[in-house]
């Protein structure tokens, strides 16, 4: 997307203005826009590593098993929801948006939707396809966004900073998150592990925000397609404990079933919430 998006410096926290395709502050720190439409606000002192974030065989894994619709009724819950709560122009963050499948769902002719994360590859795997949203690289830790910019927040499966999402998002407005419940994935954990646990889901990780809603989503996924399977496994963190023998074990099968279980919680921002 070429038009100018509201970004603030990561380095001096001034406003960036878009010229000539470069975004600058006043203090004339520069960054400038990918030919995908991204921009990397990610400055090298702030990484970690030399390439955070997902690889890039996840993300394509994770591309192709949400193209095929497995989590469409993940997809259709969260914009229940924002249907029910958002006001029509509001400005939308991903929060750690990934290849930017939930990210453009929230798209719609009035309003700013933008995802950010802090993979490079992945960004630009997002933009490329997603022209009509702003993308941009960046750590959740410090988000170079002006505080009370958004009215509406998302965060699938990505970290939470409860700090920087509480300083970025407008007194009512809304965060919205999806994590796993405790079945979730539980026959592909058990081909794993021969004792799979389910997952932990006793914490509630957000204080500074009031919930106000609370959903579980659970559903049977039938696979009748062993590349799904496999693109399945590789999206989670789990992949890396498959064995070779347990790869070759899934190639030949015809047939898998597994559930899906989400938690979706949708948090508001009050104004004694700080
Ligand atoms: C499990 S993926 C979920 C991606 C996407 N929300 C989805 O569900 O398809 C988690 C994402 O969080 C990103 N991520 C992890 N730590 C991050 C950080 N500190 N800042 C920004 N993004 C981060 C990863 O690069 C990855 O794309
Ligand atoms: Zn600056």
């Amino acid at each position: 997307m070429s038009s100018q998006a509201n970004y603030r410096c990561p380095l001096c926290q001034q406003t960036l203005t878009l010229n000539d395709k470069t975004y600058r502050c006043d203090n004339n720190h520069s960054f400038d826009q990918a030919k995908q439409g991204y921009v990397n606000l990610l400055p090298v002192q702030f990484k970690h590593s030399k390439a955070p974030g997902d690889n890039k065989e996840m993300v394509l894994a994770r591309r192709s098993f949400l193209d095929k619709g497995f989590y469409q009724p993940l997809v259709d819950k969260m914009l229940e929801l924002y249907q029910e709560y958002a006001e029509q122009s509001t400005p939308l963050l991903d929060a750690g948006c990934g290849e930017g499948f939930y990210t453009h769902q929230h798209k719609t002719e009035f309003n700013e939707v933008y995802g950010v994360d802090i993979a490079k590859e992945t960004i630009k795997i997002a933009a490329k396809r997603y022209q009509d949203c702003h993308f941009s690289v960046g750590t959740l830790s410090k988000l170079s966004f002006n505080d009370d910019y958004f009215s509406w927040l998302v965060s699938v499966y990505a970290p939470i900073l409860e700090t920087e999402f509480t300083r970025i998002l407008k007194v009512n407005g809304y965060l919205l998150t999806v994590t796993p419940a405790e079945q979730h994935l539980f026959e592909l954990k058990q081909l794993i592990y021969r004792q799979a646990n389910e997952h932990d889901v006793s914490k509630s990780p957000i204080k500074n925000l009031t919930l106000i809603e609370e959903h579980k989503l659970t559903y049977p996924m039938h696979f009748n397609n062993s590349d799904d399977v496999l693109n399945l496994l590789a999206m989670t963190p789990f992949a890396f404990k498959a064995s070779k023998e347990l790869i070759e074990e899934i190639k030949v099968m015809t047939e898998f079933t597994c559930q899906a279980d989400f938690i979706l919680r949708l948090y508001k921002k009050q104004k004694n919430n700080q």
